[in-house]
């Protein structure tokens, strides 16, 4: 989860690798540093803290910063070592003759510690990273591709990296095992990162690589070996995000920009994909025949955190309309617990980054024992995209702030795309099906509907905002939601907050309940509105106060409630949208109000690489 980025051409370059670090920032944000060759040696300058501080240090330590040369650099988020100042990457081998920056998680470093130190190596921090410099300048006989291959025929665990070398001013070797690195191809220059957001005000023009590629990146080209350092070819991909979708676009925060741009997300989502002549969802990316789609026996949906969410409102399709058995797994668990799959099993796996390691492991592990594997994501080209090989792409945008928005209703949507085209592979009779297609078609409208509560809901966040701790109950579609919006106050605004069904509450948590405590309760008028109404009830008596969600024109909800978020009416099914864009409002405005870090909570990082 950490960020890399590297660059070799003609641009300053101070002001190249600084730009990548700050879009991917939000990968992890404990340190940062960069090192560069300057007369025929490695200088590094890193600091503990935000992009922003090493800027800062390393205006201090420069006097002219436009100079051109080769260059690395990291944004990390710790694993082995404090954030501190010495496990700042890059690192070092004992002489400074290499440089390494690293995202992943190097499993035997301990024992190649050893035995480096054995050597005479001297360590220089508490990294698994640092082994990996070490190495290399042990291995190095004059040929800097083969000092890295056999390096990293040494390593288990997970690695995108980047390395100089003082000896090889002109050039960068990257490697990939598990985590994501792309080389943008420029005019004379190249720009390496761990993802497309580092490099698209570049260039559009990409090469993804591989699991045991290592590419020796050079100004004017591009040479990629596996392992064995034999050559391999990799596709030039082109990249269609525009570099302003990186931008704040004059909004405070990337999270608010993208609760606001929900809207033209789903557009994009949706478009060419509705056809309500044939009453379906046209999904070719699933690339699935007619006999395997009318075949599926039951789905396991595997995803994390806010993706995990989603699959839960996916459950409740797959079986509404479809009438296919579903269930969600956590995917960090799912190859832990012997999952029963069979030849007509389908697993989707949902993730925004494509890149969870878990959400990936869950993938091998079904290809592994032959289910039938989709992908949803976001990212184009990330690794849970190409391995799936059969899945959907949201077409959402880059998501920049940590807590996840669009992707969720994305996600949501593109769900209820595929239960309709597998529920008309079986039961979902056309005038249901067009139904749920039209209405999906609505629902960049029903956003912007939504959005104008904002400020009716800024104006409860700030009443609420120094509560310590909240419940969120829903039930049907809006359970899951229940345990999204409690997700997203949890991350941004550090209120402890818990989801939970409706009615589980009064098994355990509504010991919990009093005055200090609201809970907020999703009262839509959906099927279920009746019994949360008495579930309301329950935790009123308890003198708990109620912020509700309900449907425009209700009045039952406000003789209970304390405060009540007002939505567009809608059917169940896109319920979930409106109501979860009410409660990242909700959140965003509490964490304000607290004056937390939106955009980069404390501890999180945007895409989880590690197990
Ligand atoms: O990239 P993914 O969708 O696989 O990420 C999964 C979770 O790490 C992610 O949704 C996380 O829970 C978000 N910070 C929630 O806002």
């Amino acid at each position: 989860m950490c960020g890399i980025v590297g660059y070799v051409g003609n641009r300053p370059l101070i002001d190249t690798l600084i730009n990548g670090l700050k879009r991917l920032e939000y990968r992890g944000y404990d340190s940062s540093g960069i090192a560069f060759i300057e007369n025929n040696e490695i200088r590094v300058i890193k600091e503990v803290g935000k992009v922003a501080t090493l800027l800062k240090t390393i205006s201090q330590e420069i006097e002219n910063t436009e100079f051109s040369a080769t260059g690395i650099a990291h944004t990390r988020w710790a694993t082995h070592g404090e954030p501190s100042h010495r496990n700042s990457h890059p690192h070092l081998d004992s002489k400074g003759n290499f440089a390494v920056v690293h995202n992943g998680i190097i499993e035997n470093y301990a024992a190649l510690k050893g035995q480096l130190m054995a050597k005479g190596c001297k360590f220089n921090s508490d990294t698994d990273t640092e082994v990996i410099a070490h190495l290399i300048s042990e291995l190095y006989e004059g040929d800097f591709l083969k000092a890295v291959a056999a390096a990293l025929k040494q390593l288990n665990g997970t690695y995108g990296i980047a390395v100089i070398s003082k000896f090889h001013p002109d050039m960068i070797i990257a490697a990939r095992k598990g985590s994501p690195i792309v080389i943008g191809v420029g005019n004379e220059e190249m720009i390496v990162a761990s993802d497309i957001s580092a490099l698209i005000s570049y260039t559009r023009k990409v090469i993804y690589l591989d699991d045991n590629d290592i590419a020796v990146i050079k100004k004017n080209e591009v040479d990629i070996r596996n392992i064995d350092i034999i050559p391999v070819n990799r596709e030039l991909a082109h990249v269609d995000w525009d570099a302003g979708a990186a931008e704040k676009g004059g909004f405070d925060h990337f999270m608010l920009k993208e609760i606001y741009e929900q809207d033209s997300a789903v557009v994009n989502t949706i478009r060419g994909r509705i056809n309500i002549e044939e009453a379906t969802a046209i999904l070719s990316g699933l690339g699935f025949n007619p006999r395997e789609l009318a075949s599926i026996s039951n789905i396991i949906i595997a995803a994390c955190g806010t993706s995990m969410h989603a699959g839960l409102v996916g459950e409740y399709f797959f079986e509404d309309l479809a009438g296919i058995p579903t269930e969600v797994a956590q995917a960090a668990e799912f190859r832990y617990r012997n999952p029963i799959i069979r030849p007509d099993t389908l697993v989707i796996a949902v993730s925004q980054s494509g890149e969870t390691a878990d959400t990936l492991a869950a993938v091998r592990e079904s290809k592994n024992k032959g289910a039938l594997v989709a992908g949803i994501c976001n990212v184009v080209g990330s690794t849970i995209a190409r391995e799936t090989g059969s899945g959907i792409y949201l077409h959402a945008g880059p998501e920049i702030g940590v807590a996840s928005t669009k992707a969720f209703t994305c996600q949501v949507i593109t769900l209820l795309m595929m239960a309709v085209k597998f529920g008309r592979s079986r039961r979902l009779a056309r005038n249901r099906a067009i139904e749920v297609l039209e209405e999906i078609q609505n629902v960049p409208a029903l956003i912007k509907e939504t959005l104008k509560s904002a400020p009716e809901i800024e104006r409860i966040a700030k009443k609420y905002s120094g509560i310590d701790n909240a419940f969120y109950i829903g039930r049907g579609y809006l359970y899951p939601v229940a345990l999204e919006g409690a997700l997203k106050l949890k991350e941004i605004s550090y209120i402890h907050a818990e989801g939970y069904h409706a009615a589980e509450l009064k098994h355990g948590p509504i010991a919990l309940l009093e005055e200090k405590v609201p809970v907020i309760a999703l009262a839509n008028d959906i099927p279920g509105k009746d019994k949360i109404l008495s579930n309301m009830q329950e935790c009123k008596a308890r003198k708990s106060p109620i912020i509700a969600t309900a449907t425009i024109g209700d009045l039952e909800v406000q003789n209970i409630a304390n405060d009540v978020i007002y939505l567009p009416r809608c059917s169940e099914y896109v319920t979930p949208i409106v109501t979860v864009i009410a409660l990242q409002l909700f959140s965003y405005y509490v964490a304000r109000e607290r004056g937390c870090s939106i955009d980069q909570p404390r501890n999180l990082a945007k895409s989880v690489t590690v197990e």
